[in-house]
């Protein structure tokens, strides 16, 4: 077996026979000597051949990444390498051993590579032999040991769930899988362990945890993967302060282990309404400011006619930014904005005056009231949209986090932290033309709300909290409904038929009959946390083998074509169009 990290070896080593093992990261033949940079997960160690060795040719007949060992003694370099760990020292070979031979590499394992996504996919286990995916793999490990540490001392039983479950409404799209015994019917696989973790409260098991696989069918984006993991917990007999406290404690663990970081507890708590009032998002990045600000009655009696009618007219300061933004600049911004529904964007900057589009037709009045209230200084850059709510706060909300992006107003290895709380029961969706529930059918509304699950939808607010990292949505949960009759009411408030509770439903509140402690939960997503500490953006750099956007595994090369009788036996047909 190997016992040597190759990074490990250093001076204290001087003088050791020694045995390592690894990949030829890189050979260099200097007119007599070869060098080879051996390398291993720990990293590299040099060895050193030299002509009146026996296994020169074969030092020399080697290429990149040939698997091979070496056994030789541990001296100290002449020419030092501040690099690595082991860059004091190298290896004189006394005898080496081919193990594997290996094809031209589609692209070399570099630090910075140039090698297209699409390729490093295809060839993923080769992606993997890079410092960049390894260590974030190795970052994913320490995270997950950690968790489990935390929820073991706070006595959680970890316990597996299914992965066939029952289809259920009211989430996003489900994988199915058909099943072979029952044709036509199909398992669903889980979008998360929502409903089992409920009933290992019914169970009595108190604390639940587990870092499950869920699996959804959506619209994938840089932060999202079709099959992705949770750190799901659930707990008996506590309150909304209880869940959030016991995520803090994880959280603080988890940042002190793995990055050193000591976050301040407890996290501030944002209402939902001031997220969007303030930051037009339900999950804002507190890095950097640029809070929107409401102008509305600054234009009571403004002359210019389209801000006459506007319900809402809101702005963002960009500080010190108006010389960084030129009219074409502004004018992509402006096509930015319309995405989200904007129907322009007015821009004014400011140095002795303000000049930008509506500059000329403000009243020396609205001019004089728009500086001193957004505290305006030379060079600062204002946007202002106008319109309906929601798409003045999103578009604005969009166009902030933009800005910061263009102007490099964050980092990734500074973490903000704020729990949003207090979300809507329920969200008005376009595509279904009713209200669905803005978290999930078993969160429980505000005592005080529960009357107005059928009758006043818009005004129904929830024991549920977000905890947000960096304007990432980290993780989701909330207090749930433990009596069957208010569950049921849910359903019906989401046009639920009875018979489609009955039939989808019915084996969950039969449970919630049986004596349902109070409960809640939350779960993290794992692969965001682990994106956020690996301070990357792309969730596809810390999963080993992660899915492309469009949901297909380019290395196996999956969904693939099944043989007709695989699909005879499963009662499946394929239609054409
Ligand atoms: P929710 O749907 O908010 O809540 O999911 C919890 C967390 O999981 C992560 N997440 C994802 N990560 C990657 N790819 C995806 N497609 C994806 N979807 C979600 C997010 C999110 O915050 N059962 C509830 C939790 C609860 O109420 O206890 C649930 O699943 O980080």
């Amino acid at each position: 077996m190997k016992k040597i990290w190759n990074n490990d070896l250093t001076l204290k080593n001087l003088n050791e026979s020694v045995e390592v093992y690894g990949w030829v990261a890189k050979k260099r033949d200097l007119g007599g000597l070869v060098f080879i940079d051996l390398r291993d997960r720990s990293g590299i160690v040099q060895l050193v051949i030299r002509p009146e060795n026996k296994f020169y040719d074969l030092a020399l007949s080697l290429k990149s990444e040939y698997v091979i060992k070496a056994t030789g003694i541990v001296v100290e370099r002449e020419s030092k390498n501040d690099a690595i760990n082991s860059g004091e020292i190298e290896i004189n070979v006394e005898s080496l051993e081919l193990l594997t031979e290996s094809k031209e590499l589609p692209f070399e394992i570099k630090d910075d590579t140039t090698a297209l996504d699409d390729t490093r996919l295809k060839y993923r286990y080769l992606d993997i032999r890079r410092n960049e995916v390894k260590n974030n793999l190795i970052m994913r490990s320490k995270i997950m040991h950690s968790i489990r540490n935390y929820f073991n001392e706070q006595e959680f039983i970890e316990v597996e769930t299914p992965v066939f479950c029952k289809s259920t409404p009211e989430g996003a799209r489900d994988y199915l899988v058909p099943s072979r015994t029952y044709p036509g019917r199909f398992f669903a696989l889980p979008q998360s362990p929502q409903i089992f973790k409920q009933l290992l409260m019914v169970g009595g098991i108190e604390r639940y945890f587990q870092i499950a696989k869920c699996f959804r069918d959506e619209d994938l984006r840089a932060d999202r993967q079709p099959e992705f993991t949770q750190v799901d917990m659930e707990m008996s007999f506590v309150d909304e302060d209880d869940v959030i406290s016991m995520t803090e404690g994880l959280l603080k663990k988890v940042f002190k282990e793995v990055k050193g970081i000591d976050i301040k507890l407890p996290i501030d708590r944002m209402k939902y309404v001031d997220a969007i009032k303030y930051y037009g998002s339900d999950k804002p990045d507190l890095r950097y400011g640029m809070k929107i600000v409401e102008l509305k009655e600054l234009f009571n009696n403004t002359e210019i006619e389209f801000l006459k009618s506007a319900h809402n007219i809101d702005a963002i300061v960009v500080k010190d930014a108006a010389d960084k933004y030129s009219r074409k600049d502004i004018d992509k911004l402006t096509e930015f904005v319309k995405k989200y529904k904007a129907t322009g964007l007015i821009f004014l900057k400011y140095e002795d005056v303000l000049t930008g589009s509506i500059a000329s037709k403000l009243s020396e009045n609205e001019k004089e009231s728009i500086i001193s209230k957004l505290g305006l200084e030379k060079n600062d850059l204002v946007f202002i949209i106008s319109g309906e709510y929601n798409v003045v706060k999103t578009s604005l909300g969009a166009l902030r986090c933009e800005v910061a992006r263009q102007l490099k107003l964050y980092s990734n290895s500074d973490y903000a932290l704020t729990w949003v709380v207090d979300f809507p029961t329920f969200e008005w969706s376009e595509e279904e033309g009713r209200f669905m529930a803005c978290h999930h059918p078993f969160t429980a509304p505000k005592k005080e709300d529960i009357d107005k699950l059928l009758t006043d939808k818009e005004n129904c607010y929830s024991n549920a909290y977000d905890i947000v990292i960096n304007g990432y949505e980290a993780g989701g949960g909330s207090i749930r409904i433990h009596d069957a009759s208010i569950q049921d009411k849910m359903f019906e408030a989401l046009e639920l038929s009875k018979e489609d509770i009955e039939e989808k439903f019915g084996f969950f509140v039969e449970a919630l009959k049986y004596g349902t402690p109070p409960h809640g939960g939350l779960a993290l997503g794992l692969d965001r946390l682990t994106m956020l500490l690996c301070e990357t953006e792309n969730i596809r750099d810390v999963i080993a083998f992660p899915k492309t956007t469009s949901a297909s595994d380019l290395m196996s090369e999956c969904p693939n074509i099944v043989d007709k009788k695989q699909l005879d036996e499963l009662h499946i047909s394929i239609k054409e169009n």
